[in-house]
């Protein structure tokens, strides 16, 4: 059982392999957190200290107690105007006006397995996994709050979240609703959290926390390239090998909000939810609302053991189940090789040269569709521009088809363009606000996703698209950040369910469209990885990870990326050089090793190459599928620490049963008479013997991760090395 519960204690922990997480309901029907960390087999409770503290008052009940106030107790779902100071993780109007929340355990049930959400994506469960629910209740205002806590226990994982039912006689507002609250008694912390800019996202920045609040997070409508839903809370001294971490990742693709308060005393406590500013929610008597998941968990030995243990949760309990084995095909883009401007010749002709070199599909990117020509018309008009591509989709997807690729289509679903027939028809379609002119960026406007006929009509203007030819993949766009968040068809006292309700229709639209398709593979994209986050890879198995393609800025995206997400689910292509991002040249050889810790594949004009580019392609492609399994379900690892400056990146894979091992690495800055580069392994069998390719002579696990791999000979600019072993004995 990896949930216990200590009837006479008031104690529950939650046990998975390694980790231990605590709490306990006390004598006056607080939740308290106790404990989240490593297993102790203890009640962790014996840590709190009642102390008195000025300005700390007492519930009334505990007047006599002075050492007893919420504000100084670690908490597990702190409520609000009660007497914690803290960040509260729920906020609600009731329709006396009153602000205050105070919620008291009343009840719980320890359950095999879990429910599904009703509304929202969340970690699927398997065999072993647990859930308890946990009651609480404010019953002056008819509040009731679900705990729901779902226990995977061989990754070390607990996903969290919150529903919240209205049980009174009056409508309640919600104002917040976070996920997760998550106390930490004792600990002198640093946070890392995940920022960017389109072209550079999830740049990783540790910072001391402060006493205060430091709060990341989003009001842009989307995840963001600016700020991912994911947040480590570690100890001061930990390393990418060594130390305490805690991780937090929303599964949730709109606006978010992770607060880590240090209190008074020194204590932390981390709110993570959906983003409140912006956000309120009505809960008519009777009716219930439901948090996003809150995927957690905790490391002892460092960042690199946090984020296998992320990697190992999405790749088995979040992505579609039928690519937790399948491989993904290594295909061929058409942004980066022709734009806007082709015709279905053109793009035939890129498919017949992607087959020679051994791609395997073939994705037709913006411009196929309606007036698009540009990205000034046409979004929202999702039926095929037959005058351009000069035939059917049916007919170019029979022709690819018949070339042995397969096929795949970009679609932006949620967007549309002042010019297009779509808005022409219904102006009031698009989100806006009344009496004003609405933001444009790239010349679009957002669709009102919260309205059920939008949805109904995406689906219905996708599926006539996908029905009339065979489409294999989908590439879902998402190209601006939303603005005048205001839906025509919500009365005044609602607007602010708008947010959350436009992420419920992308969702929904998500759902329809797989339930109808199932073999129909979706990558996820946002102007490259603005929607990186655990909710659209519950759809998506991969995600575009960034609009920049250029290897040297990728080793930063894709090594931030890493540390919440898996390598099978960044979306990594080969592109031209120079680059046309940054119109740096690198050479093919860096940009394939590069894509390679990705889900490899070209966005390049293949008529562009040489016929010796076109030969190491075809060799580049092989080595691809040689490793594929290696890299897509082996345990990756930073060979570098956080914030490091180093001439060089490295990485490496290493196979489940520590077999085999893939180690690459890249120069960012050559040097004359520069110091030998030699790198320590990680997660080989110290015993083991492992010899490296194209070598005589084998090394024991300990020597390579005591004494490194030593890479010599990388000469020019943006060299790249790879050294591949197997055990031997
Ligand atoms: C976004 C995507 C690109 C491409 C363009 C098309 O920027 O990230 O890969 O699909 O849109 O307009």
């Amino acid at each position: 059982m990896s949930i216990q519960f200590d009837e006479k204690a008031g104690v529950f922990s939650l046990v998975t392999a390694n980790t231990l997480y605590q709490m306990r309901a006390d004598g006056a029907g607080v939740l308290q957190h106790l404990y989240y960390g490593a297993k102790t087999g203890e009640d962790m409770s014996y840590r709190i200290r009642m102390v008195d503290r000025g300005f700390s008052g007492n519930p009334y009940e505990q007047r006599s107690e002075r050492g007893y106030s919420l504000d100084t107790l670690p908490q597990e779902y702190a409520g609000s105007g009660v007497g914690d100071y803290r960040v509260p993780a729920v906020q609600v109007t009731s329709c006396s006006g009153s602000r205050s929340v105070d919620l008291r355990y009343r009840d719980c049930r320890i359950e095999k397995g879990r429910e599904p959400l009703r509304q929202l994506p969340y970690v699927r469960g398997a065999g072993d996994t647990e859930t308890l629910t946990v009651l609480l209740r404010d019953d002056v205002i008819g509040l009731e709050v679900q705990l729901l806590y779902h226990v995977f226990p061989s990754q070390d994982v607990i996903v969290r979240s919150a529903r919240l039912i209205n049980t009174g006689a009056q409508a309640l507002t919600v104002e917040k609703a976070a996920s997760a609250c998550l106390d930490f008694l004792y600990g002198d912390f640093d946070a890392v959290h995940f920022h960017g800019r389109h072209c550079m996202e999830r740049v990783p920045e540790r910072v001391r926390l402060p006493r205060g609040v430091t709060a990341f997070g989003s009001r842009r409508g989307m995840s963001s390239h600016h700020s991912n839903p994911f947040v480590i809370a570690c100890a001061r001294h930990a390393t990418e090998n060594t130390g305490d971490c805690w991780g937090c990742m929303l599964m949730y693709s709109g606006s978010h909000l992770e607060e880590m308060e240090v209190d008074q005393t020194g204590s932390l406590r981390l709110v993570a939810g959906i983003q409140p500013d912006g956000f309120s929610w009505t809960l008519q008597p009777g009716e219930l609302f439901e948090t996003p998941e809150a995927i957690l968990s905790f490391s002892g030995s460092g960042f690199n053991a946090l984020s296998q243990q992320y990697h190992n949760v999405i790749r088995q309990h979040v992505i579609p189940q039928r690519y937790q084995q399948a491989s993904r095909p290594v295909l061929i883009n058409s942004w980066e090789a022709a734009y806007f401007d082709f015709d279905a010749e053109k793009i035939l002709r890129f498919a017949r040269s992607a087959r020679e070199m051994g791609m395997e599909m073939l994705v037709l990117d913006d411009g196929w569709f309606g007036s698009r020509n540009d990205d000034t018309s046409g979004l929202g008009d999702w039926t095929v521009n037959e005058g351009k591509l000069g035939c059917s989709m049916k007919e170019l997807s029979e022709r690819i088809h018949a070339l042995g690729l397969q096929f795949g289509l970009w679609f932006e679903p949620e967007m549309v363009n002042e010019d297009s027939e779509l808005y022409r028809a219904h102006p009031d379609w698009a989100l806006c606000d009344p009496g004003r002119r609405p933001v444009l960026s790239r010349n679009q406007l957002v669709l009102d996703m919260s309205r059920q006929e939008v949805v109904d009509y995406l689906f219905g203007a996708m599926c006539a698209v996908l029905d009339s030819a065979r489409i294999e993949y989908v590439k879902w766009d998402f190209n601006r950040s939303v603005a005048n968040c205001y839906s025509a068809a919500l009365p005044a006292s609602r607007q602010g369910e708008v947010p959350h309700r436009f992420m419920l229709g992308t969702y929904q639209l998500l759902e329809r469209l797989l339930e109808r398709y199932p073999g129909l593979m979706i990558e996820g994209c946002s102007g490259g990885g603005g929607r990186f986050d655990a909710g659209m890879l519950f759809y998506c198995p991969q995600i575009w990870c960034s609009d920049d393609t250029d290897p040297i800025e990728r080793l930063e995206i894709q090594r931030g990326t890493s540390y919440g997400y898996p390598i099978s689910a960044v979306g990594a292509h080969v592109s031209a050089a120079p680059c046309h991002q940054t119109g740096r040249v690198t050479p093919l050889r860096t940009r394939g090793i590069v894509a390679q810790a990705g889900t490899f594949g070209y966005e390049l004009n293949p008529e562009a190459l040489t016929d010796c580019e076109k030969e190491e392609i075809r060799a580049q492609i092989e080595e691809y599928h040689r490793f594929s399994g290696l890299i897509s379900h082996g345990d990756y690892y930073r060979l570098t620490e956080l914030e490091e400056e180093r001439d060089y990146s490295a990485w490496m894979f290493v196979s489940p049963d520590r077999s085999e091992a893939l180690v690459s690495l890249v120069l960012r800055h050559v040097r004359a008479n520069g110091p030998v580069i030699c790198v320590r392994l990680q997660g080989l069998k110290p015993d083991g013997l492992y010899r490296p390719e194209g070598g005589q002579k084998c090394f024991t696990g300990a020597a390579l991760m005591r004494g490194g791999w030593v890479f010599d000979g990388l000469r020019g600019d943006y060299a790249a090395a790879q050294a591949h072993f197997v055990l031997e004995g």
